[in-house]
């Protein structure tokens, strides 16, 4: 740590593993340069206080139920967080303040910081005085763009025409229809409530913080600092300047590194989906054989419960698993900068979640794009197409289709081309967060920001 600037922040992440990342990052961030950090955080998906014993850590109680926990229902488990912790977030921050006050806490409180997922914070702070700042754990483009849903919802959007599905829409570019269509399908009227509300609180707020940066977002931070008319910071891939693994929430499985070790430069192609997306058991099972099809080797992160209607793999057939085992490595979860840093890695089949995206980019690793929901399907679009740094799959869960696009992307001149591509765009955020690039500056503006509350 920097000298202490006796000043502490107050951060309060969303209790999902791609949430969780970035803040604790964050928090890392602002205690090198000197703010003192006190995190406070749901019982459900708690941060292991033990690993950063230079933050305060308070608990709050959320009252989610076992069966709460367990839905795959992201909006519906946000929407009740949101009901049962207002209260004791409330009572907690108000004791904070009042500690502070009275001076048994030696420090000021500047500011409080939290995920922008939680939307009854903003007047919280408003009542408090306190100056809040939004981080956002999308990217800047997803983030502006999907507060258009409920309009496209009233305009009732679908159903969709077979010709039309390939459709560029203008107004959340560069989805395309059928995108839009899947996520209509996940949203709900409730969460177009929702959406409403976090549109305004964001607005309201002192500050916007994305970990995202120009090169990757130019265009939609333009155009959100026009919009919204406040301070908006882009910082960079937070993970450059410190790394995940102490704020994973699952044990990371090392032994897949003297695995990799094992293998050719380039010749690996990396399997994950992050933290919550589910694959049904025939997904599954085309996965494996489009895996053991390519005659590449693999490193398969499948984590215990995300297969549905099993605990883990243990219903794969015995023959298949010896197939696997040949060429592949299973892991439940992987130390995964780690694991896209080995020289090992050609490839990353994905889900396409923001913190896997930049993560990739930043190792330079060329993508096989799989999205399943919420912003996954935008960040692919920017990877297939904009970028063009990787393939699309278009949601063809065939062991076909998987099995070619590995070998495009790690054995054809096409795949060539992919990497030399991402080579330069690794190189340009590689730039951006070295000292005077522009996510470096944007940091340096952030710290005087938050120091002058
Ligand atoms: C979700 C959304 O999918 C994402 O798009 C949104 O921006 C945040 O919430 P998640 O599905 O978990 O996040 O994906 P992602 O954003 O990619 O985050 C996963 C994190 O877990 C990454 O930092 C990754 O390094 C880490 N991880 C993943 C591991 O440490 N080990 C693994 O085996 C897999």
């Amino acid at each position: 740590m920097e000298k202490s600037n006796g000043l502490r922040v107050i951060l309060f992440p969303s209790p999902l593993q791609g949430c969780i990342n970035p803040m604790i990052q964050l928090a890392k961030i602002l205690y090198s340069r000197g703010f003192s950090v006190t995190v406070i955080h749901t019982r459900f998906n708690a941060p292991k206080s033990s690993n950063h014993p230079l933050f305060n850590f308070l608990e709050i109680e959320d009252s989610l139920s076992e069966a709460d926990t367990r839905n795959h229902d992201i909006n519906l488990m946000l929407t009740l967080l949101n009901q049962r912790c207002e209260s004791p977030f409330r009572d907690c921050l108000t004791k904070l303040l009042q500690s502070s006050e009275t001076g048994e806490e030696k420090q000021r409180i500047s500011c409080l910081i939290d995920d922008s997922q939680w939307i009854f914070t903003q007047p919280l702070a408003n009542s408090l005085n306190l100056p809040r700042l939004a981080l956002i754990a999308t990217k800047v483009s997803f983030f502006l763009g999907h507060f258009v849903l409920p309009k496209l919802r009233r305009e009732r959007y679908l159903p969709l025409q077979d010709s039309e599905r390939d459709d560029p829409v203008e107004e959340f570019w560069p989805h395309r229809k059928k995108d839009i269509n899947r996520l209509l399908d996940e949203e709900s009227e409730i969460l177009d409530e929702y959406l409403n509300q976090n549109y305004e609180t964001s607005k309201a707020s002192s500050g916007l913080i994305f970990m995202s940066c120009e090169e990757l977002d130019q265009d939609s931070l333009a155009q959100t600092r026009k919009e919204f008319q406040i301070p908006i910071f882009a910082i960079g891939p937070s993970h450059t300047r410190f790394s995940a693994s102490s704020s994973s929430l699952l044990t990371q499985d090392e032994t897949c590194i003297p695995w990799l070790d094992q293998q050719e430069d380039k010749s690996v192609i990396y399997v994950s989906f992050g933290s919550l997306v589910p694959i049904s058991e025939s997904e599954l099972l085309e996965m494996a054989w489009g895996l053991i099809n390519s005659d590449q080797p693999f490193l398969w992160v499948i984590r215990v419960g995300s297969v549905n209607g099993s605990k883990w793999i243990e219903d794969m057939p015995e023959e298949l698993m010896e197939r696997i085992n040949k060429k592949g490595k299973i892991v439940k979860w992987a130390p995964q900068q780690e694991v896209l840093k080995h020289r090992a890695i050609g490839g990353y089949l994905t889900h396409n979640g923001w913190n896997s995206t930049v993560e990739s980019i930043c190792e330079g690793v060329p993508m096989i794009c799989l999205p399943y929901f919420w912003d996954q399907m935008l960040n692919a679009r920017f990877v297939s197409e904009v970028w063009r740094v990787g393939l699309h799959l278009e949601n063809r869960i065939e062991r076909n289709e998987i099995e070619r696009a590995i070998k495009r992307l790690l054995l054809e001149t096409e795949g060539e081309a992919i990497r030399e591509r991402m080579e330069l765009l690794k190189e340009k955020v590689g730039r951006s967060v070295k000292e005077n690039g522009l996510a470096y500056q944007s940091l340096e503006h952030l710290v005087d920001y938050i120091s002058s509350f």
